[in-house]
């Protein structure tokens, strides 16, 4: 068994003893008509030739009785493989999202929001396809194999005649199976395109419309959209030719059972109605023959889906959580040790060292890619150094636990990312037991208060109620909120660049400025005042650094600082 197939039956294990029971209803519900078939003959030989007015009177029970055990069996058995397969679905869905949540940022930063978005919604969704297989796979075999083992008791001659081409219908239902399994994967991955771009469409709609560009996007949007048409019905195509060939290589054995029956009778070896009976039986393999058919197509569309989801949950996240150290409060310091970085092309820093002390501020400043965030980023384990390390109060990161590494440092990113929660909840999220209050003194302290208060619902505005009636000052402000309230003795900053007039502006250094108290920071800085009240300034340029000391004494070096100072001033 290939290990993917091995994989898949596992996710079904925990449900084996419902998909059993669900199995033996349908064998029930399958034969309750039969049972009606043999009431109906004991009315006619006993009730009615015997004349019994009791036993009559007990029949319309006896059916309805029979229609209604059918009923609730079917209603029970349909809920039942229901059930299993939305559980499949919640259970891989749930993984899934977990698996996204350990890989982090090294993967999102490579993989498409909308890709992942549509993996978890579509990918995940398919899978379930193969619990309708399984809930009959049992069942056509067993009742194709009855009926051959009948044809054969009754005339092992014809019975043989009509079966030998049964073994070429292995051919449609590889051959389409595979097809489909093909397609399936192909549109799912085209799905994911798709829900990628329009994702990025959403996200960036000011730009499109900005540029009239609407035209171009939708024409590009068009072309993924219509190979999804196309895929879709390869799909379809491949899932519904298997039923109708195996009924027309099951026909030529129909064809040549006639023929020679035919000759039998001739023969006088059976009689005619014999020979028709031979055939109606004949005609009932049709159905579980089709039946096997499309166990096999759902299975492989179920696989196809769930290929993809198991190689997402295989991969390994870039930063391993093996460390066991944790912190307990109290400053904290970091040192680089030749830290060296590369995103797979190319070092993008190189052999860093320095260090920030306990409680002291470091600005990293340089030009545009010089490898300041990618720096940054090093520091909660996004990525971790591929060569040199860094070190947490002189133990190196690895070492701690990732949570607890985490936890002990805040982040305020380069975007101002908000959450579509309540301004409050945005303000709370790196500490979700805080108070009222506690919120309300830390947006105090990132001048965000005010302006809060103002808001329709104050605190308990939620974002997506206010759309874009944030500046991006205010949205900042929130920001620093929330890594005010984090309280962490390590502050991880990267300063926005956009810029603000110069109101806000204030505001925004005022705040940071509060931020940096009493915390070991790692700023990469462009505003002037942040660099000036640095206790070390350490300049990168392409990924090394080329020169570091105090805002006077780098000025009056006149090198690439100096420069960069006189451009920005
Ligand atoms: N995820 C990534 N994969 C590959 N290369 C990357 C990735 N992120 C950044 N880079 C590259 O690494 C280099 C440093 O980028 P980085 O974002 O660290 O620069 P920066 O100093 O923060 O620039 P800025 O001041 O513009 O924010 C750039 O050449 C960039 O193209
Ligand atoms: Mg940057």
């Amino acid at each position: 068994m290939k290990p993917t197939t091995r994989r898949f039956l596992s996710l079904f294990r925990p449900h084996v003893g419902g998909l059993i029971l669900s199995t033996v209803l349908l064998i029930i519900a399958a034969n309750i008509p039969a049972a009606i078939v043999v009431l109906i003959k004991l009315v006619l030989d006993d009730v009615l030739i015997k004349q019994r007015h009791g036993a009559l009177m007990a029949m319309p029970f006896a059916v309805a009785g029979l229609y209604a055990l059918s009923a609730g069996v079917n209603i029970g058995r349909g809920l039942l493989t229901k059930s299993i397969a939305f559980r499949v679905v919640e259970r891989l869905r749930g993984q899934l999202l977990h698996q996204y949540l350990r890989l982090g940022v090294a993967y999102h930063q490579v993989t498409p929001t909308g890709e992942q978005v549509s993996r978890l919604a579509n990918d995940v969704n398919n899978v379930q396809y193969a619990v309708s297989g399984f809930a009959t796979a049992i069942q056509k075999p067993i009742t194709l194999l009855g009926l051959l083992v009948a044809a054969f008791v009754f005339n092992p001659l014809l019975a043989g005649v009509a079966v030998c081409v049964l073994p070429l219908v292995a051919i449609p239902i590889d051959r389409f199976g595979r097809r489909l399994r093909a397609s399936t994967r192909d549109s799912l991955a085209n799905m994911a395109h798709l829900s990628a771009m329009a994702q990025e469409l959403m996200v960036g709609i000011r730009v499109v419309q900005a540029f009239g560009a609407e035209g171009r996007v939708k024409a590009r949007f068009e072309e993924l959209n219509h190979e999804q048409f196309r895929l879709q019905l390869r799909a379809a195509a491949a899932q519904l030719i298997p039923g109708p060939v195996v009924e027309l290589i099951a026909a030529v054995g129909v064809g040549a059972a006639i023929y020679v029956g035919g000759r039998q009778v001739f023969a006088g070896v059976i009689t005619p109605g014999e020979l028709i009976a031979f055939l109606v039986a004949l005609g009932f393999m049709n159905d579980p023959l089709k039946g096997l058919s499309l166990i096999v197509s759902l299975w492989q569309r179920s696989v196809a889906a769930g290929d993809e989801v198991f190689r997402i949950l295989d991969m390994q996240p870039a930063v391993a959580d093996e460390g066991s150290q944790k912190l307990e409060g109290g400053p904290c310091s970091l040192a680089f040790e030749g830290v060296s970085f590369d995103y797979g092309d190319g070092p993008v820093v190189h052999d860093l060292s320095f260090e920030v002390a306990a409680g002291q501020v470091v600005a990293l400043v340089g030009p545009s890619g010089a490898g300041k965030t990618t720096l940054a980023n090093l520091v909660p384990r996004f990525y971790d150094p591929t060569q040199g390390q860094i070190l947490l109060n002189g133990e190196p990161l690895p070492a701690w636990s990732l949570a607890s590494l985490r936890r002990s440092m805040a982040l305020v990113t380069q975007e101002t990312f908000l959450f579509n929660d309540t301004v409050g909840g945005n303000i709370a999220f790196g500490r979700p037991s805080a108070s009222q209050a506690d919120i309300e003194a830390a947006a105090l302290a990132a001048n965000a208060h005010a302006f809060i208060r103002e808001l329709p619902k104050g605190y308990d505005t939620r974002i997506d109620e206010l759309g874009m009636r944030l500046s991006g000052g205010q949205r900042q402000r929130i920001c620093i909120a929330r890594a005010v309230l984090a309280d962490a003795p390590i502050l991880v900053l990267d300063e926005a660049t956009s810029a603000l007039d110069s109101e806000s502006e204030a505001l925004v250094q005022q705040a940071l400025d509060r931020l940096m108290q009493n915390r070991t920071v790692l700023v990469i800085a462009h505003r002037l005042s942040t660099i000036r009240r640095a206790d070390r300034i350490v300049v990168l340029e392409d990924g090394r650094m080329v020169e570091s000391g105090k805002h006077l004494e780098l000025l009056e070096l006149g090198g690439v600082y100096a420069r960069l100072h006189a451009r920005q001033a």
